[in-house]
């Protein structure tokens, strides 16, 4: 994709008020591959409607999958495993990870053939993680060098598999679960480190035979999908931004109402409580089989901390904004262990270092992470936020700490996770004003 729109940000009052930020991306991709794999009516409210959802929802269409959109609350009429075909044209998932991960699997399992096709940024990222479990389990499947386009042939039984992980990734552990799901036998996956389980969640709320025993998961092959009720909560990631600016932008205040709380996911607040900021966690309540809750967040004196690397899995997303936090910090941040966010919609530890230099931070960069002097506010420039979404909203609110005005250049994707980002910000007193780069 041509990039063409940036930010323009300067610092100015503090923020305020109130906001409900926009539906879960990891639980909207799963509700729309369950439901259409599932037997009679999926009902879904408050889907995210950004554009990595609205790719799976394409391929999801495309396999012969009935879902109607209103607003963002979705019905999808499942017709079970067996109510999907091959898709006539390649599925094309954008910039999602998620997408073709979890599909690829789910695909593999129903014995569907389709390639499977993304963005720039996509196609180059490693996919011989799933491909080896999948072809382990019967599948045949094959990528270009390891990347995507994925070729799938369909017309296969696969069969369950004993895999344990050699990353921590819920997007590899929920594919070889959603390829077992359709496989014969049993599949058990071994996570030496845990990781988000919304697809273990979700596939109990439409009735599969799913277990944990210790650190492994235990799924029954040809158990089947009845469709339920859903309720996406505010995705935790992308309040981060607003957790950030509320800590570091001067006389901030604002509530985040209805945050999905799942705790393999708010690893960051653990981090920001750490380095000294003042969050308040109100109303912890159950929606539709989700913890959810309101947030409190206000202004702070952020200190740089040690960040223990068993601390990185939760909180995996929202190093773009730990690496702001921690610019904006008294002292110097350690960040180890979290080589997995080279390997993201881009390498976010290069985009993040290159963009708060640019700023005029005191950063050294290391295989696996990094280290940051933190100061209080930093001067301002253009910075690049190479068309991955959550570098560009995180470098955002830096530029709400600066005393020069920041452009954030090519930050289109900040739709596939949060279209609407700069409104929300604009609502609460954020000066971030979106450009045609021409
Ligand atoms: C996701 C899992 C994580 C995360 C991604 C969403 C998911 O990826 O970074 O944004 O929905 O399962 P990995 O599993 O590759 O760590």
């Amino acid at each position: 994709m041509s990039s063409r729109k940036c930010f323009k940000v300067r610092a100015g009052q503090g923020l305020n008020g109130a906001l409900r930020v926009p539906g879960d991306k990891s639980i909207s991709h799963r509700s729309l591959m369950l439901g259409s794999m599932a037997q009679g009516k999926t009902r879904v409210r408050g889907l995210l409607m950004g554009e990595d959802v609205l790719a799976t929802l394409g391929a999801m269409r495309s396999c012969g999958a009935d879902i109607q959109l209103h607003d963002d609350r979705v019905t999808i009429n499942g017709r079970g495993a067996g109510g999907l075909s091959d898709p006539a044209q390649a599925l094309d998932l954008g910039n999602s990870g998620t997408g073709m991960r979890l599909l690829s699997g789910m695909l593999a399992g129903l014995g569907i053939s389709a390639t499977l096709t993304g963005d720039d940024s996509l196609r180059s990222r490693p996919m011989t993680r799933i491909l080896l479990p999948l072809q382990a389990m019967g599948a045949d499947i094959s990528g270009h060098d390891g990347r995507p386009p994925l070729v799938l042939r369909g017309g296969r039984k696969l069969h369950g598999i004993d895999y344990e992980l050699p990353v921590a990734s819920a997007q590899v552990k929920s594919c070889v679960l959603l390829a077992g799901l359709n496989a014969e036998g049993v599949t058990r996956v071994v996570e030496p480190i845990r990781t988000r389980d919304h697809t273990e969640n979700m596939l109990r709320s439409f009735g599969c035979d799913i277990r944990r025993d210790q650190d492994t998961w235990i799924l029954q092959g040809g158990s089947r999908l009845q469709g339920c009720e859903l309720d996406v909560p505010g995705d935790f990631s992308s309040s981060a931004f607003f957790l950030l600016a509320g800590s570091v932008v001067p006389d901030s205040e604002i509530r985040l109402d209805h945050v999905g709380m799942n705790e393999l996911r708010t690893g960051l607040l653990r981090i920001f409580e750490a380095m000294g900021a003042d969050i308040s966690i109100l109303d912890h309540r159950i929606v539709g089989g989700e913890p959810v809750a309101d947030l409190e967040v206000r202004t702070a004196g952020l200190r740089g901390i040690e960040i223990p690397p068993e601390w990185v899995p939760d909180a995996i997303d929202e190093f773009p904004a730990v690496f702001v936090a921690a610019a904006l910090a008294e002292g110097e941040t350690v960040i180890r262990g979290a080589e997995e966010l080279r390997v993201k919609e881009s390498d976010r530890i290069s985009v993040m270092l290159n963009g708060l230099r640019q700023l005029g931070a005191r950063v050294e960069e290391r295989p696996d992470g990094a280290v940051i002097q933190g100061r209080r506010r930093l001067d301002g420039g253009v910075v690049d936020a190479e068309d991955d979404h959550r570098c560009a909203m995180s470098l955002a609110v830096a530029g709400l700490c600066c005393s020069e005005p920041v452009v954030v250049k090519s930050v289109d994707n900040v739709a596939t996770s949060f279209p609407g980002f700069e409104a929300a910000m604009a609502r609460l007193g954020g000066n971030i004003e979106v450009v045609d780069a021409g």
